[in-house]
This record gives structure tokens, C-alpha cells and sequence, in this order.
């Protein structure tokens, strides 16, 4: 199989992602043979889409491996060798936790949690790893007090959270990143590493279609940081923010004539990366 999986011309406005890491994933730490591969991904896809259509799972954000390109990866990996926690907050399938086990961080160091417990049963179905993976999965709501999410304030050192805050509103977005503070260690070099879809404006917005009323928020590297320096203010804890802008993905303006609001942030949209770390 190609490593560029075709979505149907007019379906996907975007350039496709790189799947060809969690396409090697798949062979590698799965097993799984490449003549199978793409009926497999397909399967689980459509299933993933049934809980939630997330337009991330169409476009199979859960084959592009995020982590590992980033700069801190390694270290990431030999803290976690040696004994830190490592957490996948909102991780859906959790191709990321797969990622580092199979780089050889012991799963037992790893969680992942997600709203949707299904998402998380369907991971042990796309990397047929139900009998060895002793990651912790915790389905729970970020904002709710009373889950099993919350009992593990403070014991974290590394969380990541992948194509997450830009699902909420502004306030929204804060109240996650203190409940991020406090699921972390409260002391220096804990870290919180990401991506997320940002542009060189900030700005709140709603989806195209979506006549919910409910808004999100777009970030720029510098109002990113701001937000870092609120939550640090708010649980007196300084936080030191590294946040850029990435070309990952081309729109296709092509594929629909459209000049609605939401076509023209998609199309100046970039990818944010962003490591904040604790000092
Ligand atoms: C857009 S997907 C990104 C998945 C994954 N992190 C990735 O990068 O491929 C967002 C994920 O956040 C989860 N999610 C949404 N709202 C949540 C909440 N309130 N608490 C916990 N998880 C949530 C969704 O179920 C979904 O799996």
C-alpha cells in the first residue's frame, strides 16, 4: 500500500497527512502484513467515525505520528525508560502511546484517556496489542471532578495532548490547561508537549455547518503563550513556552469555491506545536 491512503477528490479539502510512520507502526509493532493493511485501517476508521465524526479520524490523523518529530522526543523516551509517567490526554485510538512502547518505553509508565471508551477498546483492535500493552486507559471527561482521571493529580510528568484544546472555546481551553497543571508533577521539568490547528491569528470561530452556537478558539504562538502565563499565574506555577507555527497540510480551494469565514481560516490554517515546560 502507498503511504499517501487516497481520500475521495471533493471529500477532504486538505493535502493528505503523512501516514507513512503509523503505516510502519502498523507492520512493525502490529504485525499486521501490508496486504491487510489497508482493509484494517479502513474498518476501524469507519468505525471510529460512527462514534464521532472528527474530521482528524476521516482524514486518519491516528496514522501520522506526531511525537516523534518533535525535539524533545528522546528525552521524552529515556525519562520514560526510566521510571516518569507519561499521559496521552484525549488520545483516541493512542497511536502515540504505541509509538513509544514500541520505541521501548515499558508500557506500564504510560496512560491514556479519552471521553470515549470506545476509542479506546478500537486502539487494542488497530494495533492487536490487547494481550501486552500494559498502558493505564482511563475513559473520563477532562472537565469532570469526580473521574478516575482526576485521582491521578500530580503523578504525571509528560502529557501529551494531540488536535485537543482547539476543540473548545477560550475559557474552555484554560480550565483543560489547569487541570493539565495539576494532573503533573509540581515540579520542575514537567512537560506538556502538543499540536493543535493554530494560524498567525488568533481568533474565536465555529465550524462550518455546526449551527450549535458553540465556539472555538484558533491560537497564534503569541496568545498560546498568554494563555500558559494565565494558567501559571492561576496555579502559581511558571511555565516556559516553546510554540511554532508548522505548513503541515495544503488546503485545496479547488475542491470547493466557498468564501464563508471558516473556508478562509482553513485555508490560512498551520499546524501549532508547542512544548511548555515547567521551571
Ligand atoms: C480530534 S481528536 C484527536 C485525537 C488524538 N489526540 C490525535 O491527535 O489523533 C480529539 C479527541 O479528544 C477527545 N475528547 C473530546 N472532548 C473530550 C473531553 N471533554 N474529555 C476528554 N477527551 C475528550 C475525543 O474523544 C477525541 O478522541
Amino acid at each position: 500500500m502507498s503511504n499517501t491512503m487516497s481520500i475521495p477528490n471533493g471529500e477532504n479539502p486538505y493535502e493528505i497527512y503523512d501516514l507513512e510512520s503509523g503505516l510502519k507502526l502498523l507492520r512493525e509493532y502490529s504485525g499486521i502484513p501490508d496486504e491487510d493493511v489497508k482493509k484494517h485501517v479502513e474498518l476501524i476508521k469507519e468505525k471510529a467515525l460512527e462514534v464521532r465524526h472528527y474530521p482528524c479520524i476521516r482524514r486518519y490523523r491516528f496514522l501520522d505520528l506526531i511525537m516523534m518529530t518533535t525535539e524533545v522526543y528522546q528525552e521524552v523516551l529515556e525519562r520514560v525508560k526510566n521510571g516518569d509517567k507519561f499521559m496521552d490526554l484525549g488520545c483516541c485510538l493512542g497511536q502515540e502511546i504505541r509509538k513509544l512502547v514500541h520505541d521501548g518505553a515499558p508500557s506500564a509508565n504510560t496512560y491514556g484517556s479519552d471521553l470515549w471508551g470506545e476509542y479506546l477498546s478500537m486502539g487494542y483492535e488497530l494495533f492487536k496489542d490487547e494481550d501486552r500493552l500494559q498502558t493505564t486507559f482511563i475513559a473520563a471527561d477532562i472537565f469532570d471532578d469526580s473521574s478516575p482521571l482526576a485521582k491521578l493529580s500530580g503523578q504525571m510528568n509528560v502529557i501529551y495532548v494531540g488536535d485537543f484544546f482547539h476543540l473548545f472555546n477560550l475559557e474552555e481551553q484554560e480550565e483543560i490547561a489547569e487541570r493539565i497543571v495539576h494532573l503533573l508533577a509540581p515540579q520542575p521539568g514537567s512537560i506538556i508537549i502538543g499540536r493543535q490547528s493554530g494560524g498567525e491569528t488568533a481568533m474565536e470561530y465555529s465550524r462550518a455547518g455546526d449551527v450549535s452556537g458553540r465556539k472555538q478558539f484558533q491560537h497564534n504562538p503569541q496568545s498560546w503563550k498568554e494563555l500558559w502565563d494565565r494558567v501559571g499565574n492561576k496555579t502559581r506555577s511558571k511555565w516556559s513556552a516553546d510554540v511554532e507555527l508548522c505548513q503541515e497540510f495544503k488546503f485545496k480551494p479547488s475542491v470547493r469555491i466557498d468564501t464563508s469565514s471558516e473556508v478562509q481560516r482553513l485555508m490560512n490554517a498551520k499546524g501549532l506545536r508547542f512544548t511548555i515546560r515547567r521551571l
